[in-house]
């Protein structure tokens, strides 16, 4: 079993999409993929086409919540949300999940909460090939358990100077905080998303990123494949269907595809 999470200190760059978007891939290729909404703003939870008001649902904020007993898997795990994908389970988020930064904040071991959780339940987990980790834009407490939880941190970056900011900041940062809970560096990808091949501003983008001297950090985790905008990636989301079942012939199937063949290629995944 595999843990890869997505982060980055940018908002609204693709984090979820390619989270979504990669587990309905790894799912279709017949890994047994579980994914993880640890986003307050519950959009995977949406994508996945999953009601977060349903009466009941128990979220990842029930691992957090350290004031009750912590749920057992089978309950917290919903099973095959999308018909289609029977391999793709999921944890739905919630927007509690703001109160369980409050409560955990001064707890010992406030970092390993998840990762406790699943050794804890690893007969469990082992099921899955893959645990798939969204976050949202912050090094939170919360954000940080889904980062030392990880095999693999996957930064994401649209084609802006605030979002290789926003990685590089990420990267700051979660060295200062890694050290200090003694995790060897994790970070093992960069990944480029809503490229527009029409718009010279995107060339150069990339030409910066490959040739300057300030985004060597990042040049070395660079992924060749990098992900177009294309307008299909969107209407999927609001299908409530990974790209790779709403249109497998899209340029934004096939970039995500490609990029998923890197990373098995690349041993990351
Ligand atoms: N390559 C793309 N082509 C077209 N639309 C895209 C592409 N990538 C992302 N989007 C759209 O852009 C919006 C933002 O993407 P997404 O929600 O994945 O970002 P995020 O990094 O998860 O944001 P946040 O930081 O708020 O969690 C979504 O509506 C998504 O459908
Ligand atoms: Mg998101």
């Amino acid at each position: 079993m595999k843990i890869l999470t997505f982060g980055t200190l940018k908002g609204g760059v693709g984090k979820t999409m390619l989270c979504f978007n990669i587990g309905g891939i790894l799912s279709q290729l017949d890994y047994k993929v579980l994914v993880i909404d640890g986003d307050l703003q519950g959009n995977l939870t949406n994508n996945m086409g999953i009601d977060r008001t349903r009466e009941g649902l128990l979220t990842t904020y029930d691992i957090y919540n350290i004031d009750e007993q912590q749920p057992d898997p089978e309950a917290l795990v919903y099973r095959s949300p999308i018909d289609r994908l029977p391999n793709l389970d999921m944890i739905a988020g919630s927007i509690f999940l703001h109160k369980a930064e409050l409560k955990i904040a001064s707890v010992a071991g406030r970092e390993q909460i998840l990762s406790n959780y699943l050794n804890d339940h690893r007969d469990f987990f082992e099921q899955y090939d893959y645990l798939l980790i969204d976050t949202n834009p912050s090094m939170s407490i919360v954000n940080q358990n889904a980062f030392l939880a990880a095999d693999a941190i996957l930064l994401v970056s649209d084609v802006s100077m605030n979002a290789i900011e926003g990685a590089q900041l990420f990267i700051a940062l979660w060295e200062d905080a890694r050290k200090r809970l003694r995790r060897e560096d994790n970070i093992r990808g960069f990944i480029i998303n809503d490229y527009d091949a029409r718009n010279k501003i995107s060339a150069d983008f990339l030409e910066y990123l490959k040739t300057s001297p300030d985004t060597a950090d990042l040049r070395e985790l660079l992924f060749e494949t990098i992900i177009p905008r294309n307008v299909r990636i969107t209407e999927s989301e609001l299908a409530a269907l990974p790209i790779s079942i709403y249109d497998l012939r899209s340029k934004g199937c096939d970039a995500i595809a490609s990029l998923v063949d890197e990373m098995l290629a690349r041993h990351i995944i």
